[in-house]
């Protein structure tokens, strides 16, 4: 086409138009079917390739799995928003501590036999243990802060010797309460916990106290709630009482008092300590404490 259309000049004056017009006319055609056959192949090209890779350009996308909070952190921070309202404000304390601060100080002299309830890691360390309980923290809270009024909630780990079971982990965790003033009574731990179980399980609820032995609150008790799981009805979690245990509490005893640093005389203080695992299991119908720290993504991801 080239060479033709190159060589225009030789021909006669009055072909050249004719020649030059029909020339113009084969190379136009003959570029629409070199685009048109090229566009095909690519065409092909593009469906064999797509074939061969499996790809359905018409599916829907896959989702990331994104990642979520463990059962017990979100159980926890429920927790530690209801008391945050309330005025008492998160103090952490360290999962390795003194003998004396996780017995001694809390009112377990050496040879008590309360002591035997919790089955403790000890270290080579003669003094420094796993704490067994969250109450430790009572102790280097009323250090630090005695002797001003304080309103203080301790979340943690904890540790126990235990035989692991579907109830028993020998790692779990605990949130304690601790509120010391010139004026709290009794009746202030009873409108603390009656409004944290009402938020925490819904309004409505009812609780009930029963007599109960820590060495380091005077009186002590056990808290129970009305049986959230069938209406107090009766079921196998609340054991067909209706009622479910759910913390200890009591006012803290004076001995104790004077160990933080608060003159019995003039302060006086409740505290309450319970399970964090067990309020996820209620709240969130899970059967086996061990199914937590499994790590079986199964579970982690199904439950909220
Ligand atoms: N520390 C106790 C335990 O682990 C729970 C407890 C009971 C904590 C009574 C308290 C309390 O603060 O007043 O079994």
């Amino acid at each position: 086409m080239t060479d033709l259309l190159g060589g225009l000049g030789q021909l006669p004056k009055e072909q050249r138009p004719l020649v030059g017009k029909s020339a113009n006319e084969i190379k136009v055609a003959l570029e629409a079917a070199l685009q048109e056959r090229q566009e095909a192949i690519a065409q092909d090209e593009m469906s064999r390739a797509l074939s061969a890779e499996g790809v359905d350009v018409t599916l829907p996308g896959r989702r990331p799995i994104v990642g979520k909070y463990h059962p017990t952190t979100t159980t926890m921070r429920e927790i530690v928003d209801i008391f945050n309202l309330m005025g008492f404000q998160v103090y952490d304390a360290p999962e390795v501590e003194t003998d004396e601060n996780n017995f001694e100080l809390l009112n377990f002299p050496p040879d008590h036999p309360a002591r035997e309830m919790q089955d403790t890691f000890f270290t080579t360390s003669p003094d420094v243990i796993l704490r067994t309980h969250t109450s430790p923290g009572q102790i280097r809270a009323m250090r630090e802060f005695a002797p001003q009024p304080i309103r203080v909630i301790l979340p943690g780990k904890c540790y126990r010797n235990e035989d692991v079971t579907a109830r028993h982990e020998m790692m779990f965790y605990q949130v304690e309460g601790l509120a010391i003033g010139r004026n709290v009574a009794f009746s202030d731990l009873k409108g603390v916990l009656l409004n944290f179980f009402n938020q925490m399980y819904g309004e409505g609820r009812k609780i009930r106290f029963r007599k109960s032995y820590f060495p380091f609150t005077e009186p002590s008790v056990e808290v129970d709630v009305d049986c959230i799981l069938c209406g107090a009805q009766g079921c196998r979690m609340c054991k067909y009482s209706g009622w479910l245990e759910i913390l200890g509490a009591g006012m803290v005893h004076p001995v104790v008092l004077k160990n933080g640093g608060y003159d019995p005389a003039e302060f006086s203080g409740f505290a309450f300590g319970m399970g964090i695992e067990r309020q996820a299991i209620l709240k969130r119908g899970i059967d086996d404490i061990r199914y937590f720290y499994d790590n079986d993504v199964r579970f982690l991801e199904r439950v909220a």
